[in-house]
């Protein structure tokens, strides 16, 4: 689909990109989401020539995402993507749960113009900050993917493209922090320019699955409980138990190996599935979670477990 729309809106929640430390060598002990999205802006002159709007939709440490934030930015999202002048939305990001944060966008819109996150390793007052690389290769990209054939939500951070499904934080600190696994990223930005990598074989962004309105209209209070368990060397069943005696209403279980679950978790699993709690492991047996991570199953469950949108 050929792209005519040329505004970019960019919506801030917070994290390391917008973080500040006392020192310009401190690239670890400072405190994020200190910048508002309009000074992050600012920050990268390249962006100048660029028609940009802005919205501070948060300003969190994104270990702290809410549902409550995911809504409202789903809802921001969706209202900015239906304008025609818009070409597609770019989201700064912590990088700690920007993963899920991906995947609950893509679920939930599954939209067909370009959704780009975005995040950094170092804060912004690093002498050598990512930060603005990110947000200048992010807009690129967020003006490019439509004719470069990738739509969908995106992560875009160390010149690198991931989709929503696969992406994920592979590394605490290192500037390439992020992977796409074995499935490999969709493509890289290149002085400005989005390449696409699909010529060598690479899966298409998010797949193709209708998106699940209902979280962006159900009050939070109603979402469904969907918690993660895991099992291990030495695990009990006494989480699961505790977790259903708290009125869960879905359990994921991050299974060891290839999908295998300590017998005590699994006894305790099958009584909470046989009581009614929605039960799903993150690799194979149990019903299974595909090949989603535990927290991009939990998301998944949690959705599939939202109450339906009254008529
Ligand atoms: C956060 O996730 O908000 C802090 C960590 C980061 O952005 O790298």
């Amino acid at each position: 689909m050929q792209n005519s729309a040329s505004l970019v809106v960019v919506l801030g929640t917070g994290g390391t990109i917008a973080g500040t430390a006392a020192s310009s060598s401190d690239d670890s002990g400072y405190t994020a989401a200190q910048l508002s999205i309009t000074q992050l802006l600012a920050t990268v002159p390249g962006l100048a020539r660029v028609q940009i709007e802005s919205e501070q939709v948060a300003q969190i440490d994104s270990k702290d995402m809410s549902h409550a934030i995911w809504q409202a930015l789903g809802l921001r999202v969706a209202y900015h993507l239906a304008r025609a002048e818009v070409a597609g939305v770019v989201i700064t990001h912590g990088t700690d749960t920007l993963e899920e944060t991906a995947y609950f966008l893509q679920r939930v819109l599954a939209p067909t113009k370009p959704v780009v996150l975005t995040g950094a390793m170092r804060p912004a007052t690093s002498a050598q900050a990512d930060g603005p690389c990110n947000l200048l290769d992010a807009v690129a990209v967020a003006r490019q993917a439509t004719d470069a054939g990738l739509n969908g939500v995106l992560a875009v951070l160390h010149g690198t493209v991931h989709g929503a499904r696969q992406v994920r934080k592979a590394h605490p600190a290192r500037l390439d922090a992020f992977s796409s696994g074995d499935a490999g990223p969709l493509a890289a930005v290149d002085n400005g320019v989005l390449r696409s990598l699909a010529a060598q074989g690479v899966a298409p962004a998010s797949g193709h699955l209708p998106p699940l309105t209902a979280a962006l209209h159900c009050p939070v209070a109603d979402w469904p409980r969907v918690e993660i368990v895991v099992s291990h060397a030495g695990a009990s069943g006494a989480v699961v138990r505790a977790l259903c005696a708290d009125g869960v209403d879905g359990l994921l279980v991050a299974a060891t190996g290839n999908g295998t679950l300590h017998h005590e978790i699994e006894a305790a699993l099958l009584t909470a599935q046989a009581q009614g709690v929605a039960v799903r492991r993150s690799a194979q047996g149990l019903p299974g979670a595909g090949d989603l991570s535990p927290v991009k199953a939990r998301i998944e469950l949690m959705l599939a477990l939202m109450p339906p949108i009254a008529p």
